[in-house]
């Protein structure tokens, strides 16, 4: 029987639940969307000016249908009973113990919120499952609904991937590349599904580490990744997008799906293919490693008791998220060494930095790297009196700063380490900055060093 869908329960108010339902509420008027999630405080945050994640447009479209047909509520049993359709889009991060460790896809959200289904479904229900792993947890889903079935109620379950990226997604979800439904009725669908999630990812995610490649090769030989990638980028057949050489890639996604679909390789018997995608990773780490030691090592080779300042600390622009941002990683290194940092970013949240940084996988000692880092509301402040700068996110505010006055009050020689291409560095050079960045060679040029001009050398 054809089923109308007038109320809509989206069980997890992250990254994508949040924004998708909020998007599906502006364009639906006639349906009611009730997003639940466990935790208090991200509802609550969602019910208030400040809205739990940064996306641009997203407050716009959360005050247009917020209390109209668009409900945030940590009444999950409510929302789940009066819905004829159930998204999950809870998170499924890799697992942090036992086989597959760090590697192989948690599932174990997803399951909590399909034993939650059938514990408290007490109609048909559709349930959509919105996350990248839809065999498994399609399956995951099926089973457990189908165990606890009860008389007058039938689930009919379906996957559809999300593939926004943050930072756009408002945009991607309005204007979306492509929209992928699979039935449970099809296995080979179902499949298929699976490994074009995984593949846009590690495809998307290589590009990145092959340009990162070349640009240390452009270092070395002193010409412009730049260049390269406009010049390879023309070629229609590869296209231009995605070959930003930068510190490296961050975000929720790259890594996770493709350490996951490494250990799938593995576990299929497949050890070059595993390798072959694992190096995308292990490019991705070398750099950020090889952008720190950069740092370092114009730093006369110690950063003990220097004050740093980094600007940006999110994964890419236009988002507050920072899981797995390069700007992690980078700290670690210099804290490590012995650095004070002095971080800013416009939209990440002074608590989440620290907890970063505090964070068991990155420090053993929380309380001397409480110490060693201070957070700062601008970027003014976060400058002055810092040896270096370190630019680890390509906000469109950095570019228009007033690099005269951040030069005046910084210490002697003073240091720019661009890890995003985004400034203009001979006006830097000019203002006397010492420059450095990816894939790109620059020096200061000296002003009447041989034949009375400015020569570079
Ligand atoms: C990604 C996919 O793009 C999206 O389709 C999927 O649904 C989720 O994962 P997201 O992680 O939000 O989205 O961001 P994305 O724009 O893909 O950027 C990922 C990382 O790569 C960022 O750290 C970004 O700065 C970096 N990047 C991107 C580069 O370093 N160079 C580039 O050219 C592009
Ligand atoms: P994503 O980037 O995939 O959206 P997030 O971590 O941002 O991931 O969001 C997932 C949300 O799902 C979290 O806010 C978490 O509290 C919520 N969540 C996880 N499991 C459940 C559950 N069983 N019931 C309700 N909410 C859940």
């Amino acid at each position: 029987a054809k089923m109308v869908i007038k109320r809509i329960c989206c069980i997890g108010a992250g990254y994508v639940g949040g924004p998708t339902c909020s998007v599906m509420a502006l364009k639906c008027p006639d349906i009611i969307i009730t997003v639940v999630d466990k935790s208090k405080e991200r509802i609550m945050q969602w019910n208030s000016e400040k809205l739990p994640i940064y996306e641009p447009g997203l407050d716009d479209v959360v005050k247009t249908c917020r209390g109209r047909n668009l409900f945030f509520s940590t009444d999950i049993e409510t929302a789940i009973i009066e819905a004829d359709l159930i998204f999950i889009s809870v998170n499924t991060p890799a697992k942090s113990f036992g086989i597959g460790k760090g590697r192989a896809a948690d599932l174990k959200y997803v399951e909590g919120a399909a034993r939650m289904i059938a514990k408290v479904a007490t109609g048909d229900k559709v349930v959509v499952e919105k996350s990248t792993v839809p065999v498994r947890a399609a399956e995951s889903i099926l089973k457990i609904l189908r165990a606890n079935n009860k008389p007058g109620v039938s689930y009919q379950i379906l996957s559809n991937p999300e593939f926004l990226a943050e930072g756009t997604a408002i945009d991607d979800l309005i204007n979306a590349d492509r929209v992928l439904i699979g039935g449970e009725d099809t296995p080979e669908g179902q499949a298929a599904i699976e490994k074009l999630c995984w593949a846009a990812n590690a495809f998307l995610a290589q590009r990145i580490s092959s340009i990162n490649s070349l640009s240390a090769v452009c270092e070395a030989t002193g010409a412009d990744v730049t260049e390269v990638a406009k010049a390879v980028g023309l070629d229609s057949r590869i296209g231009a997008k995605f070959l930003q050489a930068s510190v490296g890639f961050g975000g929720s996604c790259f890594q996770k799906d493709i350490l996951n679909l490494v250990y799938i390789c593995e576990c299929l018997n497949l050890p070059e293919v595993a390798a072959y995608w694992q190096q995308v990773i292990d490019m991705n780490e070398y750099q950020k490693s090889r952008f720190s030691g950069k740092v370092i090592e114009a730093l006369f080779n110690t950063v003990t008791d220097k004050r740093i300042a980094l600007l940006g600390f999110a994964f890419k622009k236009n988002t507050g998220d920072t899981r797995e941002s390069p700007a992690i990683h980078v700290s670690k290194t210099l804290l490590d060494e012995g650095a004070k940092l002095h971080i800013y970013d416009p939209k990440v949240d002074h608590k989440q930095i620290m907890y970063d940084l505090t964070h068991a996988c990155v420090t053993d000692d929380p309380e001397k790297v409480k110490n060693s880092v201070s957070i700062h509301d601008d970027p003014y402040s976060a400058t002055s009196g810092t040896h270096a700068i370190v630019l680890c996110t390509e906000w469109d505010e950095f570019v228009s700063l007033d690099y005269e006055k951040i030069y005046d009050g910084m210490m002697k020689p003073a240091y720019i380490f661009d890890g995003r291409k985004i400034l203009d560095h001979s006006q830097l050079l000019k203002i006397g900055f010492h420059v450095e960045t990816i894939g790109k060679r620059l020096c200061r040029p000296l002003v009447n060093r041989i034949w009375g001009s400015p020569y570079q050398i």
